[in-house]
C-alpha cells in the first residue's frame, strides 16, 4: 500500500515513467540516489537506459562548495532548456542544494518541475507524480523527519554498497554547510544496519562502506529516531560493536567506514580494526589543515598533535594501514607560511591519497562572515602544490608495492580497457590486471604488482588464487 507523506493527494498520472538520476557530491548522495531509484521502481517507474531516453531526469545536488552548486545549476539549466524538444519531460532536483534552498529553488531555477530535500526523500514519488499530473511545480523540503525515510532498499547493488549508519552531523566546522542540509545526528540501530547488510550480502554484495559525516560519533547521539520511526527502536552501540556485528555477516568480505575524526581514533576502535578480519586497513581521516591556528578557526576540535597521535595509535595497531585525507586551502586568513605547515605535515604523515579543496564560503556558515581573503590565483597555487606533492607521494608509495602480492576484490572489466579487469586492494588502491579463467566480479584474487602509476597499480593474478570463502565459510 502506498502512503502519501507529501500530502499531495492521489496523483492524476499513474503511468510508468522512465527515470534517470544524475548524482553530484559525496558517497552519501550516491547512497541517496540509489535509494531514490529503488523507491521510484517500487512505485512502478522504470530506470531509463540513458539520460536521453528518460521521461524524468532528477539531479541529486551537492552544496558543499559554490562550484558544486554551480555544476548542479548548470546541469539543471541544460536539462530545462532541452525540455522544449521533449514534450512531457520533467526535470527535478533532490539532495543538499534542494534542502538548502527549500521551496525557493523553484524560483531560483525557473522551469524546474519539482524538488525534494535530503530530509524528504520518501516523498519523491509523490512530488514527482504531482508534477507529472500537471498540478504545478512541487517541492518538499520543509520537515526534518529522517525517520520517515527508512533508506534501506537498494537499487541493484553491485559487489560494493554504501550503508548509512549515522545521518546528519552534530559538529559545527566553521566552513561547512552539511549540518544545515543534513540535520542533527541520528544513529541507526545495530540490528537495523545488520538487517540491511544481510540483505545486501544475499544480493551478492561483498563490500560495505558504512557512512556517516563524522562516522566515529556513531551510537553516541540519539539512538532513537526523533520521529519515532519503528525501524529505529532498539539499541545503538559504539562503532567497534557495530563493526563486530557487520563482520559476522556471512558473505561480507570487506568493511570500510567514512569519514573519521581524530577524536574517535580510540584504542578500542584501533583494536577492532586490527582484529576484525573483514575491516579493511584503510581510513579516510580528513585533516583540513596542518596548522593549529587554522584548525582552531575551523573549529575542527583537534590540533595537529592530536591528529599525529591518532595516526600513531592506528598504525601501531594496524601496520600498513592506508590513510587518506581532505584538505582545504585558502581558508580565511591562512598565510603562506601556515600553508607550508600543512604541506610539511602531509609529508610527515605520508598520506596514501588526498582530496584538496579550495575554500569556498557557504551561506549561513560562521566562516562566511570572514573575508574570503586568499586571491583566486593563490588558492589555485596552493591547490596545485598539494596535488603535485601528493602525486609524488602516491608514486613513491605505489612503487614500493611492486613485487608484492595484494588481495584484490574484483570489480569487473576495466572501463578504460576492455581487455583488462580492475579491482581494489584492502587499502583501497585501484589495481588493473589481465583476466584469468573463472574470474568473476566479487571474487578475491591475489595480484602480484608489476607496475605502479600514481593513481593505479598494474599486476598479474598470482596462482589464480581466488578465495571467496576466505573468512566466513562458503557464500550461499
Ligand atoms: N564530514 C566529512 C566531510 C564532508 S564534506 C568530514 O568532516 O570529514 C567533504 C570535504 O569537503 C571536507 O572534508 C572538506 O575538506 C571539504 N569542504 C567542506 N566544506 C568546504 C568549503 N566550504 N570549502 C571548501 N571545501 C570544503
Ligand atoms: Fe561538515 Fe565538520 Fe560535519 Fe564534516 S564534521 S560534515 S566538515 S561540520
Ligand atoms: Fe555530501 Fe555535498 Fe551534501 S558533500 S552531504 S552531497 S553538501
Amino acid at each position: 500500500m502506498r502512503s502519501d507523506p507529501a500530502g499531495v493527494g492521489n496523483p492524476l498520472r499513474t503511468d510508468v515513467m522512465k527515470f534517470h538520476i544524475k548524482t553530484y557530491g559525496c558517497q552519501m548522495n550516491e547512497r541517496d540516489s540509489n535509494a531514490a531509484a529503488a523507491l521510484l521502481e517500487r512505485h512502478g517507474h522504470a530506470p531509463a537506459d540513458a539520460e536521453r531516453e528518460a521521461d524524468v531526469v532528477i539531479v541529486n545536488t551537492c552544496s558543499v562548495r559554490g562550484k558544486a552548486e554551480d555544476k548542479a545549476r548548470g546541469k539543471l539549466g541544460l536539462l530545462i532548456a532541452g525540455k522544449t524538444g521533449r514534450r512531457g519531460r520533467l526535470v527535478g532536483a533532490m539532495g543538499c542544494m534542494a534542502q538548502r534552498l527549500g521551496p525557493a529553488i523553484l524560483e531560483e531555477v525557473p522551469g524546474l518541475d519539482f524538488a525534494v530535500g535530503t530530509h524528504r526523500l520518501a516523498a519523491l514519488p509523490f512530488v514527482l507524480e504531482r508534477a507529472a499530473a500537471g498540478r504545478g511545480p512541487a517541492s518538499d523540503t520543509a520537515e526534518d523527519r529522517p525517520g520517515r525515510d527508512k533508506r534501506r532498499r537498494h537499487f541493484r547493488p553491485g559487489i560494493s554498497a554504501f550503508v548509512n549508519i549515522l545521518l546528519g552531523c552534530n559538529r559545527a566546522c566553521s566552513y561547512c554547510v552539511v549540518p544545515q542540509v543534513r540535520g542533527r545526528e541520528w544513529s541507526r540501530t545495530v540490528s537495523n544496519v545488520v538487517e540491511e547488510v544481510r540483505a545486501l550480502a544475499a544480493a551478492g554484495v561483498r563490500e560495505v562502506t558504512l557512512l556517516g559525516q563524522s562516522v566515529m560519533s556513531y551510537g553516541r547521539a540519539n539512538a532513537v529516531c526523533p520521529d519515532g520511526c519503528p525501524s529505529a527502536r532498539g539499541y545503538t552501540e559504539p562503532l567497534p560493536r557495530l563493526l563486530e556485528a557487520v563482520n559476522a555477516v556471512a558473505g561480507i568480505e570487506r568493511i570500510r567506514f567514512a569519514s573519521g575524526h581524530p577524536s574517535g581514533c580510540a584504542p578500542e576502535l584501533a583494536r577492532a580494526m586490527a582484529e576484525l578480519p573483514a575491516v579493511c586497513e584503510h581510513l579516510h581521516l580528513p585533516l583540513q589543515s596542518g596548522c593549529d591556528r587554522i584548525l582552531a578557526g575551523m573549529r575542527r576540535g583537534y590540533s595537529a598533535e592530536d591528529y599525529r597521535q591518532a595516526i600513531r595509535r592506528l598504525r601501531a595497531a594496524v601496520p600498513g594501514i592506508a590513510v587518506t585525507t581532505d584538505i582545504i586551502v585558502g581558508y580565511p586568513t591562512e598565510t603562506a607560511e601556515e600553508f607550508e605547515q600543512t604541506r610539511r605535515f602531509m609529508d610527515e604523515i605520508g598520506f596514501d591519497n588526498a582530496f584538496i579543496f579550495k575554500y569556498s564560503p557557504r551561506p549561513g556558515t560562521p566562516a562566511a562572515e570572514e573575508a574570503d581573503d586568499a586571491p583566486a590565483a593563490e588558492k589555485r597555487r596552493r591547490n596545485q602544490t598539494l596535488l603535485d606533492d601528493q602525486n609524488r607521494r602516491n608514486l613513491a608509495i605505489h612503487r614500493a608495492l611492486v613485487g608484492r602480492q595484494l588481495e584484490a576484490l574484483v570489480e569487473g572489466v576495466s572501463p578504460r580497457n576492455e581487455r583488462r579487469w580492475t579491482g581494489r586492494t584492502r587499502t583501497n588502491k585501484v589495481v588493473v590486471f589481465e583476466p584469468v579463467p573463472g574470474l568473476a566480479p566479487g571474487s578475491l584474487v591475489n595480484v602480484e604488482i608489476r607496475q605502479a602509476w600514481a593513481q593505479t597499480l598494474f599486476g598479474v593474478v598470482a596462482g589464480g588464487a581466488a578465495k571467496p570463502e576466505s573468512r566466513h565459510g562458503s557464500v550461499a
